[in-house]
């Protein structure tokens, strides 16, 4: 079942990925996911420890308040009422002094309520994509939910960018990446957006970073990105497979000519 619906999302991609990621009982340390966005992997792998991370601060306190709260969270997201009225209303409320759990269930309700599943914000920070309907929220029902939640009691939560999150990795350590990128673009001087701009000079410093865990830990990582040649020229010397089937070029499309590559230290 898939917990979120989340931009750039890999749950299509499980399939391919499964035949080069270790399984959660091969990761002999932590499990690093520093991008986590929607954790098609983390959840996919279930492993026993884990460190999950994203710069998307709503997403993140998502995650704190369902792994901590879970029930809660569950009776006032199972609660909201139906509709485009009572949708643009919990939308556009003020989450001033709300508790984690209510802010949780907010998040979760209009992540399965908007259009396309879309995260997308005002200058002012208020979310404000539009109402896409129910049918995607009846869908999550309370049994995979309490599921989805126990997964993450086995993993530390936190709002930060990579570099800090992958200081903390150690030998023996499995970390997974899926950075912001657009498959194949052409202009790789124009910085991707997903909640938040990452440009070329983060994709230089992601590189740079992954150079340093190789030279300085027994970690194994494993990453997807555009096959762009200035990231290809960023990791030469590391493993390149071309992913034969995934997103194209177009957001949220499938191709046979996908325009991603996957990238390992093993
Ligand atoms: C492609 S999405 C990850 C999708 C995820 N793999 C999934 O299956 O849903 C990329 C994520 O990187 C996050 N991000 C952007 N810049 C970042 C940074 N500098 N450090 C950490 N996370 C960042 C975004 O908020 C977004 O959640």
């Amino acid at each position: 079942m898939k917990f979120l619906r989340y931009p750039g999302g890999k749950r299509k991609l499980l399939s391919f990925l499964e035949n080069y990621l270790p399984t959660g009982d091969e990761i002999q340390g932590k499990y690093i996911e520093p991008f986590v966005g929607g954790g098609s992997v983390f959840f996919y792998l279930q492993p026993h420890s884990a460190i999950l991370s994203d710069l998307n601060k709503e997403l993140i306190e998502l995650y704190k308040g369902i792994k901590n709260y879970p029930k809660k969270v569950w009776e006032i997201f199972s609660t909201f009422p139906s509709g485009k009225k009572p949708y643009y209303k919990i939308r556009n409320e003020s989450q001033e002094n709300k508790p984690i759990y209510y802010r949780a269930a907010r998040t979760l309700f209009l992540n399965r309520t908007c259009f396309k599943g879309m995260w997308r914000h005002n200058p002012e920070g208020q979310f404000n994509v539009g109402y896409g309907g129910e049918e995607r929220r009846h869908v999550l029902n309370y049994e995979d939910f309490i599921g989805l939640t126990k997964r993450l009691k086995r993993a530390i939560i936190f709002h930060a960018d990579f570099e800090k999150t992958l200081n903390m990795c150690s030998d023996g350590d499995f970390i997974f990446l899926d950075p912001p990128y657009k498959p194949g673009s052409r202009e790789m001087n124009q910085a991707h957006y997903i909640n938040g701009y990452f440009s070329v000079d983060d994709q230089k410093r992601l590189a740079n970073k992954l150079k340093k865990v190789s030279q300085e830990k027994n970690a194994k990582w494993l990453m997807t990105n555009s096959s762009h040649p200035d990231i290809r020229s960023l990791y030469k010397g590391f493993n390149i497979i071309k992913v034969p089937k995934g997103t194209s070029s177009v957001i949220g499309v499938f191709s046979n000519n996908s325009q991603e590559i996957l990238i390992s230290n093993y």
